[in-house]
């Protein structure tokens, strides 16, 4: 994928909101109740010290009803604490996986940070979610606990954090 050509990544409007929930339903809340709803989504949307940003790709053979090149790939949504900031939710749509997409959303969001003057990124994610888990430790996440029942009682949370200060790991 192209970094320039292939891939937008704006802030989320409204229209954006059904897929995003969507995806938030089967890729990340899988087994659990949906708690990322369109109304939740909306209010993170309004939020002032939240971001929902959105990424488009180029696909490779878009559905015709789409009409364009661009197809909604992923998203990202991050709150900017005073202190630090949390990513609430990250998800790439499965056809756009491994091509650098997530890492392009979550470096999106960790510059936001750095520019309000915030240091250090946290999250939560599920303890089965071993893709996830070498995702974030390739970007430089570290763990940092473990939650029991964190998700509904039924399975364990781990937190992972990143000091944006220091040197990245791998690629930027
Ligand atoms: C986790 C997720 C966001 C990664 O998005 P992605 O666009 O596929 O990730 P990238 O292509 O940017 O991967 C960057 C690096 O992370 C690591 N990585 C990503 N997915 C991985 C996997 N399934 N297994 C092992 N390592 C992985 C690799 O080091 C990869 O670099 P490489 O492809 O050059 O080897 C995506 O798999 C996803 O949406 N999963 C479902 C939702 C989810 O679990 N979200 C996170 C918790 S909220």
């Amino acid at each position: 994928m192209n970094a320039t050509t292939d891939l937008r990544l704006a802030p989320a409007r409204r229209g954006d909101l059904p897929r995003i929930a969507a995806l938030a339903r089967t890729a990340i809340e899988a087994g659990l109740g949906h708690a990322w709803t369109e109304t939740r989504l909306g209010r993170s949307l309004r939020h002032p010290e939240t971001m929902v940003l959105v990424a488009h790709a180029r696909a490779p053979v878009p559905p015709a009803e789409l009409g364009t090149a661009f197809a909604f790939a992923g998203f990202g949504i991050m709150f900017y604490g005073d202190s630090r900031a949390h990513l609430n939710l990250l998800g790439v749509e499965p056809r756009f996986r491994r091509l650098g997409i997530g890492r392009r959303i979550l470096r999106w969001l960790e510059r936001s940070a750095l520019e309000a003057g915030t240091f250090e990124v946290g999250l939560e994610l599920r303890a089965a979610n071993g893709a996830a888990q070498a995702f974030y430790r390739a970007l430089g996440y570290e763990p940092a606990g473990r939650v029991p029942g964190y998700y509904e009682g039924v399975e364990d949370a781990l937190r992972m954090r990143r000091d944006l200060r220091a040197t990245p790991a791998g690629r930027p």
